[in-house]
């Protein structure tokens, strides 16, 4: 009798853990964040996709390195705070000639879906297996379900033999002793600025790392990635089907720095979240705002407030999610790198209020929407 109460006591016990898992109410920045099978979730540099009341989380399957072993990962959740491990969304090949083979670097994955291919398209930075971060390439690939499988398309260095729409016409000549210029030099700054590197990479393509996907409200997708040896961002169109570059992009900030793009924008003001360039090594985030895609994009400075948001609350941007239903309701998801065991990262997700036209971004231990709505300016 003893016994069966034990066995009885032990499947009720089981099931309040996993219906504990199941009811996550909060967000808890930078705690293990466990999807509903109890495993820390491993979907890092990601991005999310919402569709019928679904929230799609794709991100980096890390191991203790952060050399791709596995590929992109898809979680699935209707509330934001309990997710579904739904599986590999992309996977490294094992075929060694493929360029996405196991041992390459694929990085910040962000979903996208098309209406006019009814196609679900994944960009990603990719970096060639024991290239390092030389190969600089951004990559598709596509699917008829959100939850994959992705089949790779092709990588790339985008806008071959094209001119940024703001780029004036005297930068287009070649200049002397460009290359030889020694790094960090007030020269080499001014050439830089001036198309230094825009016009090395004119023939082969211009150099693609950190990125992200942002769709505007007419459907026209960009492409807006870390370039010119990760000191200028590029914005670029994508074409109607997402699929590739459409020759018309702009550099924004030259010679500023800047990675970790997340866009969103807010009735017709567009917003932009990077952080400054220390690899893994978290800095003071970014914060620009434009009326137009195409800029120019006016900056506003650290967009976190409070402790620790010199670091941005040791984290780095990845993706702005509008939160769905929730008017004026931004979500910044942020990665807290763990370089040393990097299946270790932590999520970083505050919200972000926008206050006299500039997102702010205030560190909370524990928050969920209705605390949001409270602390609204
Ligand atoms: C970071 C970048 C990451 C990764 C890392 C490699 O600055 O944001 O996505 O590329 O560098 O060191």
């Amino acid at each position: 009798m003893k016994l069966i109460g034990f066995f009885l006591f032990l499947i009720m016990f089981t099931q309040s853990c996993v219906s504990q898992n199941a009811t996550n109410k909060h967000f808890e920045p930078g705690k293990i964040w466990k999807d509903t099978d109890g495993k820390h979730i491993n979907a890092h540099g990601g991005g999310i996709y919402f569709e019928d009341g679904t929230y799609y989380w794709y991100g980096e399957h890390k191991d203790r390195s952060s050399i791709a072993q596995v590929g992109v990962r898809v979680y699935s959740s209707t509330d934001l705070f309990n997710w579904k491990n739904e599986g590999v969304a992309l996977a490294v090949s094992t075929d060694l000639d493929s360029e996405i083979t196991k041992g390459s670097v694929i990085e910040r994955p962000k979903v996208v879906y098309n209406k006019k291919t009814s196609k679900y398209v994944m960009w990603f930075h990719l970096e060639l297996k024991d290239q390092g971060y030389h190969a600089a390439r951004t990559g598709v690939a596509i699917s008829d379900l959100p939850t994959g499988p992705f089949h790779y398309l092709k990588s790339y260095r985008p806008n071959v033999g094209v001119w940024p729409l703001n780029f004036p016409l005297k930068n287009q000549e070649t200049q002397k002793n460009d290359a030889s210029l020694e790094w960090w030099t007030p020269e080499w700054s001014a050439a830089l600025v001036e198309g230094l590197y825009v016009r090395r990479d004119f023939e082969e393509g211009q150099m693609s790392r950190d990125m992200t996907i942002f769709v505007d409200d007419d459907g026209k997708a960009y492409h807006i990635h870390s370039s010119e040896e990760n000191q200028t961002l590029h914005i670029s169109e994508l074409t109607d089907d997402y699929l590739d570059f459409t020759s018309r992009w702009v550099r924004m900030q030259p010679g500023g720095q800047n990675e970790a793009p997340a866009v969103f924008k807010q009735e017709d003001t567009y917003y932009m979240i990077t952080s400054g360039l220390t690899g893994w090594a978290p800095n003071p985030a970014r914060s620009f705002s434009a009326k137009s895609i195409w800029g120019p994009w006016e900056s506003l400075g650290n967009p976190a407030r409070g402790k620790r948001a010199e670091v941005t609350f040791n984290s780095q941007s990845t993706h702005v999610l509008p939160v769905e239903g929730k008017e004026n309701t931004f979500l910044y998801m942020g990665d807290r790198w763990s370089p040393k065991n990097h299946i270790d990262g932590r999520y970083i997700w505050l919200p972000i209020l926008i206050k006299d036209e500039k997102p702010q971004i205030k560190w909370m231990d524990t928050w969920n929407f209705a605390d949001h709505n409270a602390i609204q300016p």
